[in-house]
């Protein structure tokens, strides 16, 4: 199959939605990552989102639908701060788990009887949305366990030959996934960490809990057991306090004939002047932004990606530290 990569436009929008109305699949930006959008009422074209992506039969996927599409046709609102945490926080990268109507089929939701749904801002994305009016179910647009694409191209290295169309909506903002909450409880949990943060949620419902997993949980995300994110080198993770451990392993390689690269934020590069960098920027916005821009840069170039871990786990960095710790080896 020959996969084209077109700008986002009118004509493109179009192109998409025939497609996606005869059950192809199509590779679709967003805030946050790329998506592989297929529409989530037709079994036949969720069940080739699975096979493309190599992805585990028990992970549920994303409903997307625009700012305007009655999201209680598809679930039910138990709770009141679900309003108040869309009209806050959507369109935008949070996702919130709720009781399924079961319009979105069986397989999107491998079974279960919670949906998960999402808005999102990207202008693009929203065009398309809209166009096609129904809810498309779209995990992040890389081969299972790859790190996330952020860019067309990443999702044409992942999937050239495995699909028709890829919508080029330019580099993501985000450049990590949504927040996924459970909002059926009597106060938000959160799932999944990402841009819109346990305090932010805080400020809106009054309260809220990262989940931990237990067995026997109502709601649980099983795409949070799954090693995630990896980058195609080699990886090791350090400790912002462990930056001598991290240049005698970049030595070590070096003196092996290696190419290592040290990923990490601007303030620690200062530690490592004159080496291989691939810097992530300033502050924890910019650090989201750039961190799987720069693990996909890094597979390419080097034969190791060290990098250093941010120093709390707090607000965004929770979200950061959540991917990198997936995607990266800790020594
Ligand atoms: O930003 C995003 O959310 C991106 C873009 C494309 O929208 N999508 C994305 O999808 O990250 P995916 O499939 O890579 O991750 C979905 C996450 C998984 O951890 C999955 O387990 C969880 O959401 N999830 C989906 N449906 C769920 C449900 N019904 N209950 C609990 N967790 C759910
Ligand atoms: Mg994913």
């Amino acid at each position: 199959m020959l996969t084209e990569i077109r700008k986002i436009n009118d004509e493109s929008v179009a192109l998409a939605k025939s497609i996606l109305l005869s059950g192809g699949l199509v590779a679709i930006p967003t805030e946050t990552v790329y998506g592989l959008a297929a529409v989530g009422t037709n079994p036949e074209a969720v069940k080739k989102i699975f096979e493309v992506k190599g992805r585990p039969t028990d992970n549920p996927l994303i409903a997307h639908v625009h700012e305007n599409y009655d999201i209680e046709k598809l679930v039910e609102i138990e709770r009141d701060y679900v309003y108040e945490l869309k009209k806050r926080f959507t369109p935008g990268p949070l996702t919130m788990v709720m009781k399924s109507r079961g319009v979105v089929c069986r397989d999107a939701v491998c079974g279960g009887d919670t949906l998960a749904v999402r808005i999102p801002s990207h202008e693009g994305c929203r065009k398309l949305l809209r166009a096609v009016d129904v809810p498309l179910v779209a995990p992040s647009a890389n081969i299972s366990k790859h790190t996330s694409p952020v860019r067309a191209e990443h999702v044409y290295n992942d999937l050239n030959g495995k699909i028709p169309l890829i919508l080029d909506g330019g580099k993501c903002r985000g450049g990590i996934e949504s927040t996924v909450i459970d909002a059926t409880g009597e106060f938000p949990r959160i799932l999944r960490a990402g841009l819109i943060t346990k305090e932010m949620i805080e400020s809106v419902a009054g309260k809220c809990e990262i989940a931990e997993h237990r067995a026997g949980d109502k709601v649980k995300s099983p795409g949070v057991k799954y090693s995630h994110y990896r980058p195609k080198c080699d990886t090791a993770l350090f400790s912002e306090d462990e930056t001598d451990k991290a240049l005698s392993l970049y030595k070590e390689k070096i003196a092996e004939g290696k190419t290592p690269y040290i990923m990490c934020a601007d303030g620690v590069a200062e530690k490592f002047k004159g080496l291989n960098l691939l810097p992530l920027g300033n502050t924890e916005t910019e650090i989201a932004a750039s961190l799987y821009d720069k693990l996909l840069e890094g597979e390419k170039k080097a034969d190791i990606i060290i990098a250093v871990a941010m120093p709390d786990e707090k607000g965004i960095n929770l979200g950061i530290m959540n991917r990198l710790n997936k995607s990266c080896k800790r020594l």
